[in-house]
């Protein structure tokens, strides 16, 4: 690692993270992963993308972990336009710790007016051993840029813990939350914004005149990303936390008041003495929820405790429309995986259009390989 430290890892074309991949909505993706010598065998999901069930790369379940020796094409249109991950499912939990995840951008195929000119950064959070890298490095981010640029900055956390980001020096917008776009978002200043593990956001920052903007995390404090140029800007604490709860506009014509959904699921996530559950049980004893195609599924998802837990949901973008009883009044919220902290409780609205057996899951990769996870099989 650039601090001077060594760490046994493991790498995409001999870089962790692996190469960022950048591609163009409507592109149909190919991407051979060839196995050298990994002896557990690996595979690649590609995380947020709704690709066809054989391509989703879960070991045992769409296919099987590629060999030392073999290797497995992947193919898939990239059809919705944003920010997503890459990184092994086959042991998961070891294997993204060790190095096998990357970047994927989907960019626009027609870019909108004032993000087609903003400078486009991804930031893509790791932890190897005890240390958090950003971008593979275990130093900061510098972009250069004058005042009055834009920059879009993609905040991907491929961490198991949530990490809140400050951002300091200039006012800023949350644009999207998991590759998805918010509905004219609002500016904040001084917000801290908390990414979930697995989550990614987006932010629009104006370079300000006097200074640089400067964003960074408490986990990773020695890692500062820098915008801009001038001196570095003051440190604004304890800012409040951002909520998309009230972020945002509300969309004029919202189909959704029409959609009424077909059936309510409820899960509970806790943990019991060594084991993290899902309605008290863990993975392969959770009974799977079984869908038609076409089904409309409201799904209500509470924290019980032990921990954050971002669930993360495979093939699907699901809609968020309450936090703790309270509906959403702002922006409508796609997302493929959502924070949950402790005591919250949040209801998401599911249309079943990708058939197949699918994996939901906490992003906490510790808590998925201790049980938390199960399966949204269809009929
Ligand atoms: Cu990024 Cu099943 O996970
Ligand atoms: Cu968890």
């Amino acid at each position: 690692m650039d601090n001077g430290k060594t760490v046994d890892a493991w790498t995409f074309n001999g870089s962790s993270p692996g190469p960022e991949l950048r591609v163009t909505e409507g592109d149909l993706v190919v991407v051979t992963l060839h196995n050298k010598d990994i002896e557990d065998g690996v595979t690649v999901h590609w995380h947020g993308i709704n690709v066809p069930c054989s391509q989703d790369g879960i070991a045992g379940v769409t296919q099987d972990a590629v060999q030392p020796g073999e290797q497995f094409t992947y193919t898939f249109v990239a059809s919705a336009p944003g920010t997503y991950w890459y990184h092994s499912h086959q042991m998961s939990s070891i294997q993204a710790k060790k190095g096998l995840l990357g970047s994927i951008i989907v960019e626009p195929r027609e870019p909108s007016a004032p993000l087609s000119s903003a400078t486009d950064v991804s930031a893509l959070y790791q932890r190897m051993d005890s240390t958090v890298l950003l971008n593979g490095s275990a130093k900061g981010l510098n972009v250069p840029g004058k005042a009055g640029e834009q920059v879009r900055l993609r905040l991907t956390n491929g961490d198991n813990e949530t990490m809140n980001f400050s951002v300091d020096g200039a006012p800023f917008q949350v644009i999207a939350m998991d590759g998805h776009d918010l509905h004219e978002p609002g500016l904040l200043d001084g917000d801290m914004i908390p990414v979930g593990a697995g989550q990614r956001f987006d932010l629009l920052i104006r370079l300000p005149e006097s200074s640089k903007v400067v964003v960074r995390s408490e986990s990773a404090k020695s890692l500062p990303i820098m915008l801009g140029s001038g001196n570095e800007p003051e440190r604004t604490e304890g800012g409040k936390m951002f909520s998309f709860i009230d972020y945002g506009t509300p969309l004029k014509d919202d189909p959704l008041r029409m959609l009424k959904p077909d059936r309510n699921i409820e899960l509970r996530l806790g943990q019991s003495l060594f084991v993290k559950t899902i309605n008290g049980r863990s993975f392969h004893e959770i009974p799977p929820i079984t869908a038609k195609e076409g089904e409309r599924l409201l799904i209500s998802i509470a924290n019980d405790g032990g921990g954050d837990h971002p669930f993360h949901l495979h093939g699907h973008t699901f809609r968020v429309l309450s936090k703790n009883g309270i509906p959403l009044k702002g922006s409508p919220v796609f997302l493929d995986t959502l924070l949950t902290k402790k005591d919250e409780i949040y209801e998401v609205y599911l249309v079943a259009d990708n058939p197949g057996l699918w994996m939901a899951h906490c992003h906490n990769l510790g808590h998925a390989s201790m049980g938390m996870s199960m399966m949204l099989n269809y009929e």
